[in-house]
Parts: structure tokens; sequence; C-alpha cells
């Protein structure tokens, strides 16, 4: 178990969960705040859908000792949002609801999009809101309801959101000097998992390539001798259609500072995309020194057809599904299994969300 402490619809809250706890979970069972949803618990339908960080996020695959020290907002924290209320009201005049399943999560990603994109047309509008499925409305009252209210000026009360397409969560277990800029263009993303085991047991995981690189889903060596330098492939599934990026990378480990960096290169031949980019994690303790906080700082640019995979949702959301899967990898060879690593489940319903996306960059259906 491991302690939490994050402020939720603005009042602190203090607990210790599991550690694989989900956000949304955390949520409805602990909090009992059960207008966040869950549909598919894949990060797919964003029914559970909030804010953490003024970032709009899946509670699903966001696991709550992630949040430690995050500010999050239910559906329940915008009861007094006057945009959320010209929302409602919209909603409602447009029949844009029939069950509310997945009103909770259409609400607050419409309001994020209206305060990012004041104005949108229809086109950016239905672009924005294809990570949110309805399956008893029809999309056309929904559309016509966020079409209402975006055109209209926000709410004085109402900030908007600030212009950066990327989202990056600082965080004060980062040391400034671990945190650096990134090049123009490039995504930086920040990831936090919790293991319930000592910072010296996990540094020694992260050192040893060969055990940790089967952790992360779609990584093989391929071939390493030891050193500070390996090639090896990263391989990324949507349904029928699969990048793989094969190339170089170097290391260098930091043991007093128990801070870590990995930079690499690699290119998908069938897409002639090239990749470059660093990972930076750093380990610190948790539950005196019986546990470990492992802070990862991703920051990666694309060059190339696939370069449209940066759009930041897909890539939040894909990034914490491997984190997520990483986590499990890492903890089950912390305990000892000698299991292969699972893999990451990308079945149907993934695809059914980044269909329209591959119909537009393939020029296919
Ligand atoms: S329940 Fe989280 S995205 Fe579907
Ligand atoms: S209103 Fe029923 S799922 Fe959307």
């Amino acid at each position: 178990m491991i302690p939490v402490e994050l402020t939720i619809n603005g009042k602190a809250v203090k607990k210790t969960v599991e550690p694989r706890l989900s956000l949304a979970d955390f949520l409805r069972d602990h909090l009992r705040l059960t207008g966040t949803h869950t549909g598919c618990e894949h990060g797919v339908c964003g029914a559970c859908t909030v804010e953490v960080d003024g970032q709009i996020a899946r509670s699903c695959i966001n696991l709550a000792v992630a949040c430690d020290g995050a500010q999050v907002r239910s559906i329940e924290g915008f009861d007094d949002d006057p945009l959320m209320e010209k929302l409602r009201q919209a909603f409602t005049a447009e029949h844009a609801l029939q069950c509310g399943y997945c009103t909770p999560g259409m609400l607050i990603a419409a309001r994020d999009l209206i305060r990012r994109k004041p104005g949108a047309d229809l086109a950016t509008i239905r672009h924005a809101m294809s990570g949110n499925l309805c399956r008893c409305t029809g999309y056309v009252g929904i559309l016509r309801a966020i079409q209402r209210v975006i055109g209209e000026p926000l709410p004085a009360e109402v900030a908007p959101a600030p212009k950066a397409v990327v989202a990056v969560t600082p965080s004060a277990a980062v040391p400034p000097a671990a945190a650096p800029a990134g090049r123009a263009g490039w995504t930086t993303l920040e990831q936090r998992i919790d293991l319930p085991h000592a910072p010296d047991k996990v540094w020694a995981l992260f050192q040893d390539l060969a055990r940790v690189a089967p952790c992360m889903p779609g990584a093989e060596l391929v071939d390493y001798a030891g050193g500070d330098r390996a090639r090896g492939r990263v391989t990324a599934k949507f349904g029928p259609i699969s990048a793989s990026f094969e190339g170089e990378a170097s290391f260098r480990a930091d043991p007093a500072q128990r801070i870590g960096t990995i930079l690499g290169t690699g290119r998908d031949r069938r897409s002639a995309t090239r990749a470059e980019g660093e990972v930076r994690y750093t380990l610190t303790p948790l539950a005196d020194g019986k546990a470990t906080r492992v802070v990862i700082l991703l920051q990666f640019g694309l060059a190339g057809p696939l370069a449209q995979f940066g759009r930041t949702s897909l890539v939040q959301d894909f990034v914490s599904r491997l984190t997520v899967q990483f986590a499990r990898n890492a903890e089950a060879a912390l305990a000892g299994s000698t299991a292969a690593p699972k893999q990451l489940d990308t079945g149907s319903m993934l695809w059914a969300v980044v269909k329209a996306w591959l119909a537009r960059l393939f020029g296919r259906g």
C-alpha cells in the first residue's frame, strides 16, 4: 500500500491505496464520486475523462498513485463552473444525451476543447471529440450543443487554456537539471510509477538492460553485448497497422542521484518515419525506503508520415497505456517472475478510436 495526497475538486485528500488502483476506481470506490463513469476501462471510450492538473485525462488508465500531488477535477467539481453550465444547457436544448453514460466525459472533453479552441469549426470539433464515444444518442446533437457554446465568448471567470500543445506535468521529484527543455517541436511527456520495492532493487533492475528492456511492451534488444550502447527495436501496433522503429540507443547513469538517461534514434522502414528521443528516469524513495517512485520524462520528435502520431491526446493515451503495462511487467520482474512480460492489449476498441485518424493519414477507411 502506498500513501497518496491529491486535491480533488478543491479538497485535500489523503489515502493509502494499492499501487495498481486506477484513478477512476479511486474516485468512484474510495471517494464515492460516481459521476466519473467507466466504460471500456482501456482508455478508449472517454467516459472516465477527468482533469488532472488542468489537462483532460482518462482516469481508467491513470494510476491513483501516479497522480500524487496533482489537482484532479471530476465532473462533480464543475457544478459551479459557468462554462459547464452553458454546456449543460446546450446539451439539454439539443437532446445531446439519452442514457447519459457518456455525458460526464463528453462535457469535460467539450469544455476543454472550447477553452483551447474557441470558435473552432465543425470539422475541428468532430476531430477533437473523436475520443469520446456515445452508444445511444448519436453524435449530431452533441456536435450541435458544442457548436452552440463554442462560438460564444468565454465566461469571464473561465481562463482560456494555455497555448502549449503538449502537456508537461512539472514534478517536484525531478530536479531542474534533470528536466531539459527538449528540442523545438519535440513532444514532452512525464509519467510516474510507484513500485513496491526498495530503490536499490529498482535501480539494479533499471541498470540491467537485458532484464528491463523486455518489460517495455513492444521493445526488444537486437544487439547488446553489455556496455552503454545497444541496438534495438520498438514496435507500436494500432489495429492492422504497425510501425517498427529500429535503431541505436546509448545510456548514461548517475547512481549517486539515481538518475538515468537513454538517448535513441530509430527509423520505421515501412513509413520512412524517423524518430529521435530521450528518456530520463529519476528514482526517489517512498514509504520509508520500502517503495520507489520512478519519474519518467520522455521527449521525442518524429519526422515523416507518422509525425502526425505526435497528436497530443493520442500520444498521451498510448504512453499512459505503455507505462501501466511497463509498471506491471517491472513489478513482476522485481518479484522474481520468470514469465514472459505481457505486451500491450491494443484490441479492436483502440482500433475504433484511431480508425478515423489512420484513414486520414493513409487515405483509406
Ligand atoms: S473507461 Fe476510461 S476511456 Fe473508457
Ligand atoms: S447518451 Fe448514452 S452513451 Fe451517450
